[in-house]
């Protein structure tokens, strides 16, 4: 009677303290990581505008930054010479403030989404390196100008370096010169000297790019420009970059004093024959089935496989609390991803911690579980 007695009150207590650590447990990715960094997600227009309730549902629930994944470039916001557009990123920047969302500015200066007159005169001829220098001080002060005080960090450059780490031949290169990026960062402080200013770019984790980009920030750095942050996208492939190398290159840029954010995260399971991971968005493939492989859903396997990829990524993020600015997903869920129309349209893909339905993933719950690692 007493041991039956004794065993009923002892699982009573088991019960009562897994009860208590269930209580406890963070269920939201922005209070398990509340005392290391923002958690972010890139919103898109039916995000921004309202229209997708179920989104900004885990919006606001998960989340506590926001990065707009189309609706402050420069073909959206400054379609027509001397015609700006600001109604949907005006929306953008009010959702940040009336939720206090630590808000990202995405992007002054890239070479895609940046329509063709930026770069011709009213006759169709090519501008010179003054005039283009004018037009793009003209943008950046009228931009960042408008949102002073309420976008706290602006990627000012974007993916302006080729893989083997040299400069890109964009227009802005060809027509302005290689300080085109010391311009974009100068304009952009003096329009808002409070602002995080970036150079966000992707598989700067591999050697050769990382090299040019670690170049880029000292020579910045020497002429007094003022980057405050380092962006790695990490738009990964399911083996690589590996988190080693996430940790690596975190480690290598926070060296060069600046904040490092992971700033448009997902994880791309489909195959991309003939390509390392990329996030060039030219790319485009031919359509074959073979190439979607996932389309009536993600076998057990892949999903565990991301899950404890993501797991192994956020134990080197928490690690480097220290160092992150924030670490910023590209989309809410797998519906939403810019992963499923690239560069094939209309495959199924799984990259992001919320399913199609809006529901928590096993990363989800892996991710959740990283931020105890340290
Ligand atoms: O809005 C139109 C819609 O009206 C039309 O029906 C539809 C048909 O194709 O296209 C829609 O526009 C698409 C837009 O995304 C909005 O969904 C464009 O075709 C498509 O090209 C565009 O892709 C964006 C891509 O940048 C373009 O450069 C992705 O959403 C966006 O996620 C992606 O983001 C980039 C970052 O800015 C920089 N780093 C890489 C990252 C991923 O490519």
């Amino acid at each position: 009677m007493l041991t039956k007695t004794l065993i009923f009150a002892q699982s009573a207590l088991i019960a009562a303290l897994a009860a208590s650590a269930a209580a406890q447990a963070p269920t939201t990715l922005k209070d398990a990581y509340k005392n290391d960094f923002p958690i972010g997600a890139a919103i898109n227009a039916a995000q921004i505008s309202g229209s997708d309730a179920r989104g900004d549902a885990i919006l606001k629930e998960q989340f506590n930054s926001i990065s707009p994944e189309n609706a402050l470039k420069w073909e959206r916001i400054h379609p027509q010479p001397g015609k700006y557009d600001f109604t949907l990123a005006d929306q953008y920047v009010a959702l940040g403030q009336e939720f206090h969302l630590f808000t990202v500015g995405h992007c002054l200066v890239w070479h895609n989404q940046v329509p063709g007159w930026v770069f011709r005169d009213d006759k169709g001829n090519l501008l010179g390196r003054e005039a283009l220098l004018a037009r793009l001080r003209e943008h950046i002060q009228t931009v960042v100008g408008r949102y002073k005080g309420k976008i706290q960090s602006w990627d000012v450059v974007n993916e302006a370096l080729n893989d083997d780490g040299t400069l890109r031949p964009s227009m802005w290169l060809k027509i302005i010169g290689p300080d085109y990026i010391e311009k974009a960062f100068a304009y952009a402080h003096e329009a808002d000297p409070a602002a995080q200013l970036t150079y966000n770019d992707y598989n700067i984790e591999f050697a050769a790019k990382q090299a040019g980009a670690i170049a880029l920030v000292k020579k910045l750095k020497a002429g007094g420009i003022p980057i405050a942050v380092v962006g790695i996208q990490a738009h990964l492939q399911p083996d690589s970059p590996t988190a080693e190398q996430e940790d690596a290159a975190i480690t290598a840029f926070a060296a060069l004093g600046v904040k490092v954010a992971i700033s448009e995260l997902d994880i791309n399971i489909l195959p991309l024959p003939g390509h390392g991971p990329t996030a060039d968005v030219t790319l485009k493939l031919a359509q074959d089935p073979a190439l979607n492989p996932y389309a009536k859903g993600l076998p057990e396997e892949a999903q565990q496989k991301i899950a404890d990829r993501y797991q192994a990524l956020f134990q080197v993020f928490a690690k480097h609390r220290a160092d992150l600015q924030r670490v910023t997903f590209w989309g809410i869920s797998d519906g939403d991803s810019w992963l499923n129309d690239w560069p094939i349209a209309g495959r199924t893909n799984y990259p992001l911690l919320f399913d199609r339905n809006g529901k928590t993933k096993p990363a989800f719950d892996t991710v959740i579980r990283a931020a105890a690692y340290n």
